[in-house]
């Protein structure tokens, strides 16, 4: 095990966090788990849902309590999370933050060349309208940025590659 810290994933819809992990758990020690997995569990329905029938505010509030929890009571552990997680005030105490950074452009593109992309667009509430995604791309990505321990540059390369890549350089940060 590389450290006691865990990873915290961020980063937009649709870049690859799941991907990465999985990969990253291949070739680790890590047990990975997944903050909007966690809400599901926790809500017995999907995002989708929560979105539709609750808001967006009653999400983030999820978010929060599962933030709390990461905090309190999480180690070791490689955790990917929702495209808006990275709000939460303790992100950098759950532990290292890599941020999985693409273009937008290049987002659509690897989503749109996945075999259920319109499922994948579907279940993301934030993406059903495009030009809205893009612009909360914008806006998030120094927000981004300025919290990230690690970056990944993601675009163009393979998750195993972006994998390993992240194990190096958060041993290095260790
Ligand atoms: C969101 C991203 C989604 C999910 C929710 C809100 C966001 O997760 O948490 O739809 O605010 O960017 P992914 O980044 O896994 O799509």
């Amino acid at each position: 095990m590389p450290s006691c810290k865990n990873i915290i994933l961020i980063g937009f819809m649709g870049v690859g966090k799941g991907s990465v992990a999985r990969e990253v758990i291949k070739h680790s020690e890590y047990i990975a788990i997944d903050t909007d997995d966690i809400i599901e569990s926790m809500e017995n329905r999907s995002i989708k849902k929560i979105f539709a029938e609750s808001d967006e505010d009653y999400f983030r509030e999820l978010e929060k309590k599962v933030a709390m929890w990461l905090e309190n009571s999480v180690k070791n552990t490689l955790i990917s999370t929702g495209g808006g997680f990275y709000k939460q005030k303790n992100l950098k105490k759950i532990g290292v933050v890599v941020l999985l950074d693409s273009p937008f452009d290049k987002i659509l593109k690897r989503i749109n060349s996945h075999p259920n992309a319109s499922r994948k667009l579907k279940k993301r509430p934030l993406f059903s309208d495009l030009k809205k995604a893009e612009e909360l791309y914008n806006e998030r990505l120094p927000e981004y940025m300025s919290l990230a321990d690690v970056v990944i540059d993601v675009s163009d390369k393979s998750a195993v590659d972006c994998a390993k890549e992240l194990l190096i350089k958060v041993k290095k940060h260790a």
